[in-house]
């Protein structure tokens, strides 16, 4: 196969009407303190058999089509002594990998972030892909108040995002782009709407600078939701104003809108999910969350091998339930049956 064969082979595996993508890619602080919240302390051990345990629940494949994995997953094995990206292989799901490094303050953008790793990144695909890794991830965030992000931020993130995104395509792996604009903070939901337009805008506008292919890459946007500290709003209005956002800025070329949860709580971040499907658009609109998959799946194992089946369970219904909001037939009354 070559380079486009490639990227479209795995656009085709995991972009489909019922099916999303679980990011397991916590880097080692985030997984701790995830650990800590059940009392578990952070060993490889304790990772190898938790992420072990998430690829392995039986039926994840039906609703699951890819995983975004943490460097270290890459090369750790299973009980049977199979790599993890080929247990999620085993299910027809897609490994990838997270490859920023996080984020450091902008020079020049008090306020702004912007996101390590760019250095040597083409050398560490080669290994990652020979790793079994079919598709990358890489985050910029966006935090929002009364002045950030500032114009500059918004430049620079969207040029690191597209440089990534082009490095990844170049190699036949599909780039996610996810430009992650942060729910903290008290303002209202139409100041999310025109941040996240600007930078959208932005970010299309860098991928077409760098050539990066529409088709062979997937968008992992935030919701557009008031912020943390502001009042509620209710499914419809966030699925109203993040579509009325996505249809001024994403071009119908992309084939899959996958989306984080940033916060939210896992039955919001379904509820949303639903609403947004029930308007629906060119694209698909489909799912990469990590807490809202995970947060149940934690509270029920505890660390403890006993609690296995029970944590695998936990993981199933809320990837059904996911699957359900992708079609628009999600009801919160589901979520007691
Ligand atoms: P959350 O769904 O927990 O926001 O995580 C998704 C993710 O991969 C952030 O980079």
């Amino acid at each position: 196969m070559n380079t486009h064969q490639r990227l479209q082979q795995t656009i085709s595996d995991m972009v489909d009407d019922h099916r999303g993508v679980l990011a397991a890619d916590e880097s080692a602080p985030t997984i701790k303190k995830r650990f800590a919240a059940i009392n578990l302390e952070s060993t490889e051990e304790n990772r190898r058999f938790y992420r072990s345990l998430l690829l392995e629940t039986p039926g994840l494949g039906d609703y699951i089509s890819g995983v975004i994995l943490f460097e270290e997953t890459l090369t750790q094995k299973n009980a049977a002594g199979m790599t993890i990206p080929d247990v999620a292989w085993s299910q027809k799901i897609v490994p990838g990998i997270k490859v920023d490094k996080g984020t450091e303050a902008l020079a020049g953008a008090p306020g702004d972030l912007i996101t390590k790793g760019l250095d040597g990144l083409a050398d560490r695909l080669v290994v990652y892909a020979d790793q079994g890794a079919r598709f990358a991830k890489w985050r910029e965030v966006y935090p929002i108040t009364a002045t950030n992000p500032t114009p500059l931020g918004v430049h620079a993130n969207a040029e690191r995002l597209a440089h990534y995104a082009i490095v990844c395509q170049e190699l036949g792996v599909v780039p996610i782009v996810e430009p992650e604009v942060l729910m903290d903070g008290e303002h209202e939901i139409a100041r999310c709407s025109e941040v996240t337009e600007q930078v959208l805008h932005a970010v299309f506008d860098a991928l077409r600078c760098y050539g990066v292919t529409l088709e062979h890459m997937i968008l992992k946007p935030n919701m557009v939701l008031p912020g943390k500290d502001c009042r509620t709003a209710s499914p419809e209005e966030i699925a109203e104003a993040t579509l009325r956002v996505f249809r001024r800025t994403i071009p119908a070329a992309v084939p899959s809108i996958n989306f984080l949860s940033g916060g939210q709580s896992p039955e919001e971040a379904t509820a949303n999910l639903n609403a947004i499907n029930q308007l629906g658009g060119p694209w698909q609109l489909s799912i990469s969350y990590g807490r809202a998959l995970q947060q149940p799946v934690l509270q029920a194992w505890q660390g403890k091998a006993e609690n296995v089946e029970a944590a695998q369970a936990a993981l199933l219904k809320r990837a059904r339930l996911n699957s359900l909001a992708r079609q628009g037939q999600y009801t919160t009354a589901m979520e007691s049956e």
